[in-house]
């Protein structure tokens, strides 16, 4: 496995995907109750983007200047991407940052730790030695978080139902195998028997259409409950960019947030757009009836 996600980070896909995560966790916590969140592929938790852009061994161009970068200095966003900027500016310059561009981000289990109440737990998943190794460290002296170097796929099974009897699944894998797609839709399976009620989140990349479909056809196989996919191109259909935008499976939403999101898409659109042609769409797999 090669992929590290520190070059990623702060790139559009992750601004989608952050951005709607922090609204998903403000949605829960309006019930008293705690909740377990599950990030089956967590990552290292915070990310130098500094030291990204310099890569392992090449000079690689950074991915955040077209996603969290192009944010940054915004006024008057829509409330679901204030929030989410809030939050990543927030550590930001809790770790030290005094420059005006974005310096260290966080990744998913960082973002959700911040929001977490004392009632709420995360379990995270990370495989990679390194990784698991550095989010070891990130979240050392941190209570209510449990971190397994171990496969997410396998692990999410054990974790539900949790005794909380609410639950918050991150399933966002780097899609380097063939069968990823196949591996998600077994694990959404499995999952939705353990929890059915649980909110279960999957980023897939935008890479091959016909791919993305098969999945679709895959899961609306499980008899799935209220479920849409809201998607982001930055670039149109024929632009040679192969990963041209990313989309958001969101199975049993929390209330209205498809009324939420859609604002945050037409003016992430427009601002996150690299080529003529790209836009956000919001679809209901399975409607709320
Ligand atoms: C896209 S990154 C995760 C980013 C993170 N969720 C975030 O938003 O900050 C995918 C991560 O999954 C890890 N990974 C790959 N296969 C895995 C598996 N089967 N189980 C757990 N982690 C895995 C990779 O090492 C990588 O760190």
């Amino acid at each position: 496995m090669n992929y590290r996600h520190h070059y990623h980070a702060g790139n559009f896909a992750d601004v989608l995907k952050h951005a709607v995560l922090v609204r998903i966790v403000r949605a829960m916590q309006r019930k008293e109750r705690g909740f377990l969140y599950v990030d089956t592929h967590a990552g290292r938790g915070r990310y130098d983007l500094e030291s990204a852009a310099r890569g392992d061994t090449l000079e690689r161009k950074p991915e955040w200047p077209e996603g969290i970068g192009r944010l940054w200095d915004r006024t008057r966003l829509p409330d679901v991407l204030a929030d989410y900027v809030a939050q990543v500016k927030a550590f930001d310059q809790k770790l030290g940052n005094l420059e005006t561009t974005p310096r260290f981000y966080p990744g998913s289990p960082r973002l959700v730790r911040a929001l977490a109440r004392p009632q709420d737990r995360l379990s995270l998943f990370e495989k990679q030695h390194d990784e698991a190794g550095a989010l070891r460290a990130e979240f050392a002296r941190t209570s209510g978080v449990g971190i397994q170097s171990a496969d997410g796929y396998a692990g999410l099974k054990g974790q539900l139902p949790p005794p909380e009897k609410r639950a918050l699944v991150l399933i966002d894998p780097p899609f380097e195998s063939k069968d990823e797609f196949a591996q998600v839709a077994r694990a959404v399976g499995d999952a939705l028997k353990r929890s059915p009620a649980a909110t279960i989140v999957v980023w897939y990349p935008l890479t091959e259409r016909a791919r993305v479909d098969a999945f679709f056809a895959d899961l609306t196989m499980l008899a799935l409950p209220p479920t849409f996919t809201f998607e982001l191109t930055v670039v149109g259909p024929l632009h040679p960019m192969k990963m041209k935008g990313s989309g958001l499976v969101v199975i049993n939403p929390p209330w209205e947030l498809d009324r939420e999101l859609a604002p945050a898409g037409t003016w992430l659109a427009e601002i996150l757009a690299q080529g003529q042609g790209g836009r956000a769409e919001l679809r209901w797999l399975v409607r709320e009836s």
